[in-house]
């Protein structure tokens, strides 16, 4: 929920345009994201949602547009600025993308060896550790390589790394595509819990409508070049857009509603 002592929102995004060559894939997009929530963003294949991560990230130099991450000039490119915004951001792309020849551990302590040079190896080790526990593996998941363990674990294996500094703000980027219904709800309760319990800001890309309802608090909406909604997601389904109508009043919407009510009473039934 955003925190009203602090208003100001942890990402602020204005005027945003991406362009590759003849293509327009933002146009004066606007974004805010607030402080502690988890913002659903979602919108039709090729919209633009992994350029809009690049670009907060800095990963993208946009052709236009202003942004604003954790009181930084995303824009900046001086090292300092660019370090602010490394150190305190995690970021799990849309392909995983660990070291394929490094061990779960050896690729949790990269960011740690990146970052906490001055760290002794022992007590990297038993950082990588814990966050892998974190991230919901087996302790000897650590030892493994990344071909040896499931898609699901892979995906946790890249959580893991992206916890890796304790950063409050995490960037996930389809974390649930190709997993099976069983694992992705199982990861949707693992962020969930995560953001909760470490008071983390999510920006989560995904299709998956049953991730949508069961946990964010927002959904931001890419359509038309911008971002056409951002809300929480009852007014949004209300909104007259035809993707908006036809992706949140289909089949998938009804059964993922459904499920969210399912999610919502078990977790009221687990509470203390
Ligand atoms: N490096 C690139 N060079 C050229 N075109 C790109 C590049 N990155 C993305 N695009 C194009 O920008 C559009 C948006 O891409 P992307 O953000 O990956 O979409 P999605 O919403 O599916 O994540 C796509 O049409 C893609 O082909
Ligand atoms: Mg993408």
């Amino acid at each position: 929920m955003p925190d009203n002592a602090s208003p100001s929102p942890i990402i602020s995004v204005r005027g945003l345009t991406n362009r590759f060559g003849e293509q327009v894939v933002h146009e004066g997009l606007d974004l805010d994201v607030q402080r502690g929530e988890i913002l659903g963003v979602v919108g039709g294949s090729g919209t633009g949602k992994s350029v809009l991560m690049r670009s907060i990230l800095g990963l993208r130099i946009p052709d236009a547009g202003e942004m604003e991450v954790l009181g930084t000039d995303a824009r900046s490119s001086r090292l300092e600025h660019r370090q602010h915004i490394q150190r305190n951001t995690g970021v799990l792309f849309q392909d995983g993308a660990l070291f394929s020849s490094l061990t779960v551990g050896e690729n949790v302590q990269v960011p740690l060896k990146e970052h906490h040079g001055e760290l002794p190896d022992s007590w990297r080790y038993e950082l990588a550790l814990l966050k892998v526990k974190l991230a919901g593996l087996p302790a000897d998941a650590l030892n493994k390589l990344p071909s040896q363990l499931s898609g699901g674990m892979r995906k946790r294996a890249g959580l893991a790394r992206a916890l890796a500094l304790d950063p409050p703000l995490l960037f996930l980027d389809e974390p649930t595509a190709g997993l099976d219904p069983i694992g992705a709800a199982a990861f949707d309760r693992l962020i969930r819990t995560l953001q909760q319990a470490l008071g983390l800001t999510v920006f989560l890309i995904t299709h998956d409508l049953d991730t949508l309802y069961a946990i964010c608090d927002r959904v931001a909406v890419l359509a038309d070049r911008k971002v056409v909604v951002n809300a929480p997601i009852a007014e949004v389904e209300k909104l007259d857009h035809p993707w908006v109508q036809e992706y949140f009043h289909g089949p998938r919407a009804r059964a993922a509603r459904d499920g969210r009510d399912a999610y919502l009473e078990r977790t009221r039934a687990e509470a203390p």
